[in-house]
């Protein structure tokens, strides 16, 4: 072992939820928002027993971002990326260094906000058209809405306009059960995976189909007429340093997977959250439906109004702040000094956006859905206490398509009909890979009447004559 290049004592081991053989794993598995947020009040760095070995929760916002962002060197993805490499073959989610970096370059363009501002012009017809469907006193499953409608808008930005018309809805079966299995594949041994369960059966039946409409898409994406403006596109046309293409058919494949894997289940989660509490808040709803009567006075939203919805983004962004992926990891490449505490190289180094969140000195009563504290004028937050899209060489590359489609599925709902949970609906959050899942949310709708009633809005093709 390699002597330390620090000095600095090691961190102290987090007093509660310590069990004999398991150490912290239990308490950490069952209790994870609780718990983490708890272990906030032991100090800035704890450390925490995986059974017998030591990892470090950084419970400080501005100790992770400035580890994410400075300490690039010193800090590289987990095992469990470098594991799920074997299950999901290479792309930006599973890559690190150079290669990684020039995923990231490649892939960047098409991920702009111009280029998004271009993309929100269509995801608005989308959502106009869902919510004109959306009978008056009718009740619908709306966390089952918000996932088609994340389902849809997301496999049209990757694959174009032409993308299969089953697509969307094989994965909306299909991609959840793939995720949680290919990490659960990823810290099993390779045997585990062969053995003839039920639960692998299910894994490999999910696969099939992903793999599958994925191989359409890319197929329907090759033959595209040239400048067509999906990403499968854009990322078959990516030329090599000697010619040819960069990235061939099955790597613009994993690399379709990947984005799918990072984006539906997060986004999903955060807009049904999102439309939950704003269902619980009145007074929310209220000062929402008079920013979109101002703003768009009866007419539908197109994207040329999106940067006025000041306040809907502020919604969106307090959302996402009670709202957030419980935990990232990382790999300590070095010993670390942080805080004044010892991290010694080869630990894993966990931080949770959910608990940091929730840190009352930087958001008084922290647990109270409040949009206003974004309120323009009010002093900035510290840098590090709200990262809902991490930092450094992993930030979110799908920070601005998910603000995107939040707001306009917000803005469109809201102006078209007021959503209510059944009196008594109590929403637990439960276990889901990033951020807690809603679990159903029956919502019961009515017509809104604002300036003009919503059923008299001109649709977008009315107003484009
Ligand atoms: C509410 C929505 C979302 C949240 C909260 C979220 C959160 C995050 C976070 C915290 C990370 C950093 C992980 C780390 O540091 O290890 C990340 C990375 C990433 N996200 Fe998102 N994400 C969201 C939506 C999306 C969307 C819509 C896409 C794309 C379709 C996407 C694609 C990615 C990718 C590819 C990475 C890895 C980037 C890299 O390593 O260079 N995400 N996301």
């Amino acid at each position: 072992m390699t002597p330390p290049t620090t000095s600095a004592p090691p961190p102290p081991l987090l007093p509660v939820g310590r069990l004999p053989l398991v150490g912290h794993t239990l308490a950490l598995i069952r209790h994870r928002w609780d718990f983490t947020t708890e272990a906030r009040g032991y100090g800035p760095v704890v450390g925490l027993k995986i059974g017998t070995r030591t990892a470090y929760l950084i419970n400080d916002g501005e100790l992770v971002h400035s580890l994410l962002v400075r300490g690039v060197t010193a800090i590289e993805r987990s095992f469990l990326f470098t594991q799920f490499r074997n299950v999901l073959n290479e792309s930006l989610i599973t890559t690190e260094g150079p290669d990684h970096l020039w995923r990231r370059r490649a892939l960047q363009p098409v991920f702009h906000r111009d280029r998004i501002r271009t993309y929100a012009e269509s995801v608005c017809r989308e959502a106009e058209r869902r919510c004109a469907a959306w009978r008056d006193g009718a009740t619908v499953r709306m966390d089952r809405e918000v996932e088609s409608y994340v389902l849809d808008t997301t496999c049209r930005l990757l694959f174009g306009p032409g993308t299969p018309a089953d697509v969307p809805e094989v994965l909306r079966s299909s991609l959840q059960t793939f995720t949680l299995n290919a990490v659960v594949r990823a810290v099993l041994p390779p045997w585990a995976a062969r053995l003839p369960t039920p639960w692998n059966r299910r894994y490999e039946r999910g696969s099939h189909a992903v793999h599958s409409v994925v191989s359409r898409a890319v197929k329907a994406a090759a033959e595209a007429s040239p400048g067509s403006e999906s990403l499968l596109a854009h990322i078959l046309a990516l030329p090599a340093p000697g010619g040819g293409p960069a990235l061939s058919g099955r790597q613009a494949h994993d690399e379709a997977i990947g984005l799918l894997i990072a984006g539906v289940e997060t986004s999903r989660m955060a807009i049904a959250w999102l439309l939950e509490l704003v269902a619980r808040h009145p007074d929310v709803r209220t000062r929402v439906e008079a920013e979109l009567d101002d703003v768009l006075a009866g007419r539908p939203l197109t994207a040329a109004d999106l940067p006025r919805l000041t306040y809907a983004r502020q919604v969106v962004d307090e959302a996402l702040r009670l709202y957030s992926v419980w935990m990232v990891t990382r790999n300590a490449t070095t010993d670390l000094d942080v805080a004044g505490v010892r991290i010694p190289a080869g630990s894993t180094v966990f931080f949770s956006p959910y608990a940091i969140h929730r840190d009352p000195r930087h958001f008084p009563d922290p647990e109270r859905f409040d949009p206003s504290r974004w309120d323009p004028g009010r002093r900035a937050v510290a840098r590090g206490a709200y990262q809902p899209f991490g930092a450094g060489a992993h930030r979110c590359i799908g920070e601005g398509l998910f603000g995107m489609s939040a707001v306009v599925l917000l803005a469109t709902a809201c102006s078209r009909r007021r959503f209510e949970l059944p009196p008594g609906h109590v929403t637990r959050p439960a276990i889901s890979g990033g951020i807690p899942a809603t679990g159903p949310l029956p919502m019961t709708l009515t017509r809104r009447t604002a300036h003009r009633s919503a059923d008299e809005f001109p649709s977008h093709e009315e107003m484009s004559g």
